[in-house]
């Protein structure tokens, strides 16, 4: 440590701590104003000390600071996480952002070591830095939720493996389908939400540490130790893309936006089965909301909500996705407003994650009502087209042509297929026999879909089954 007398000291003393001895005044109260960003950035205060921890080992590794040094940093950003973690510590908007309002700290409590922290980085390496790790710890907690909804989704499917509902196509009654295989689906769906993660992940495990402002240092840093210290696989190789690109908050958002889509989805499903005329699946009141007039309600606020975030999630993509657009390199002021929408896209994506859990584990199942309806509306229709050609030979078309001739007849009596007698049946293809009542049952229907990945429930059981393994 120099010894520095007071007076000189003093004299050194910069107006304002980020940009020392050029400026002579402060900002305007508008020029803080707008260019803070603790009032969002503080979320990074962890990645930020940890970042700081890594450099300054390296410092100390390669001389650049001393021991003792290193020895008092590690203590002061100690205490000060400490502080942040017990609400004590006083953030500042006139140090505009986490970066400063640490070091301020650090040197408030340390004095000449801290300042020496800043050695061979500069705050654009650092927010880069810290908000991929912010990033890197968002995807391992959503990974573990997506894998928890999983797991609820799996486990009611291998419950019902075997239980019959319409299946639709536009909405329409189109051919039974099993609830079992239905929620399958959507576990498909999560999964590859989970892996756009991982790869997203991936790809955003460099370490921008010791990129500087733009150009790279003239110090001898070691930037594959700071990399290595906080579990980036490597540094990253060009130091003006380092600064400034934000493809990896980018690639988050788009995977929050395609996940979000899905939660919608089934959001809108939850929905739909809920009311009343179809009455498919009942929340308890743990996942409903009453209504303050009509005392008969039972609201499924929280899907409706899960299905209202996308908007925002969406929001934050095209959000940041704007804001970079148009940026030369290397870094500029714009992306301090990139995080903002990635908290609020995390924050978002979560909460409708575990409150789709939440309801997937309340939900009961109204099996003998899914059970009518499957067979409702001629769902069996194709079945007995099949019948057509696989017992008496016609030709696809003319089997669908004739089924399509008893659909309207049954339609017309106001009766289900299975309705209409063998005498009816032969009026409109006389090689009709009694087996044709076969296959029209809503379980023959789903046990004869045996195809790989079809919703027989053999096979619907056995997927279930082999998901609760793989995610156990
Ligand atoms: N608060 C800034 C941000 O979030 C940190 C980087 C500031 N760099 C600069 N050259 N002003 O982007």
């Amino acid at each position: 440590m120099t010894d520095t007398p007071d007076s000189e000291r003093r004299r050194n003393e910069p107006a304002n701590l980020q940009w020392g001895g050029r400026f002579a005044a402060g900002p305007s109260a508008i020029m803080q104003q707008i260019n803070a960003s603790i009032g969002f950035d503080r979320k990074l205060w962890r990645q930020d000390i940890r970042g700081s921890l890594a450099h300054a080992a390296m410092l100390a590794a390669i001389g650049l600071i001393s021991a003792e040094d290193e020895v008092a940093i590690r203590g002061g950003l100690a205490a000060i996480a400490a502080e942040i973690e017990a609400g004590r510590f006083v953030f500042d908007e006139a140090l505009e952002d986490i970066h400063m309002n640490i070091e301020a700290r650090l040197t408030a409590r340390i004095g000449e070591a801290g300042k020496r922290l800043h050695t061979g980085r500069s705050r654009n390496d650092q927010v880069a830095t810290d908000f991929r790790l912010w990033v890197r710890d968002a995807i391992d907690g959503l990974v573990a939720q997506i894998e928890g909804l999983m797991r609820a989704m799996a486990g009611q499917a291998l419950v019902h493996a075997a239980d019959p509902m319409p299946g639709f196509t536009h909405l329409q009654t189109a051919q039974p389908v099993t609830f079992g295989h239905h929620l399958l689906a959507y576990v498909e769906m999560l999964s590859r939400d989970r892996g756009r993660l991982a790869d997203a992940r991936k790809r955003l495990n460099e370490s921008p540490l010791g990129s500087a402002a733009l150009a790279g240092t003239s110090f001898p840093i070691d930037r594959e130790m700071t990399a290595r210290e906080m579990g980036f696989d490597r540094p990253t190789a060009n130091s003006l893309d380092a600064v400034s690109d934000r493809d990896f908050a980018l690639e988050f958002l788009g995977a929050a936006a395609i996940s979000a889509m899905h939660l919608s989805r089934f959001a809108e499903e939850i929905v739909i089965w809920c009311s009343a005329p179809y009455r498919f699946i009942r929340l308890t009141d743990a996942f409903t909301t009453g209504s303050s007039i009509m005392p008969q309600k039972r609201n499924p606020d929280a899907a409706e909500l899960v299905r209202a975030k996308t908007g925002r999630i969406n929001g934050s993509l095209v959000a940041l996705l704007t804001v970079m657009k148009g940026l030369p390199l290397a870094y500029a002021k714009d992306m301090q407003e990139d995080k903002e929408p990635v908290f609020d896209a995390a924050e978002a994506w979560a909460l409708s994650l575990a409150a789709i859990e939440g309801m997937v584990r309340d939900m009961t199942a109204n099996t003998v009502r899914m059970r009518r309806f499957a067979g409702a509306g001629f769902a069996t229709a194709t079945d007995l087209a099949d019948w057509l050609v696989r017992v008496l030979k016609l030709p696809f078309r003319s089997a669908h042509h004739a089924t399509g001739r008893l659909v309207a007849l049954a339609e017309a009596r106001g009766v289900e297929l299975a309705d209409l007698n063998l005498a009816e049946m032969q009026s409109v293809e006389p090689g009709i026999t009694s087996e044709i009542y076969s296959v029209l049952t809503v379980e023959a229907s789903v046990a004869s879909r045996t195809s790989f990945g079809g919703t027989a429930p053999d096979n619907v059981a056995a997927a279930a089954a082999r998901w609760l393994e793989a995610l156990s």
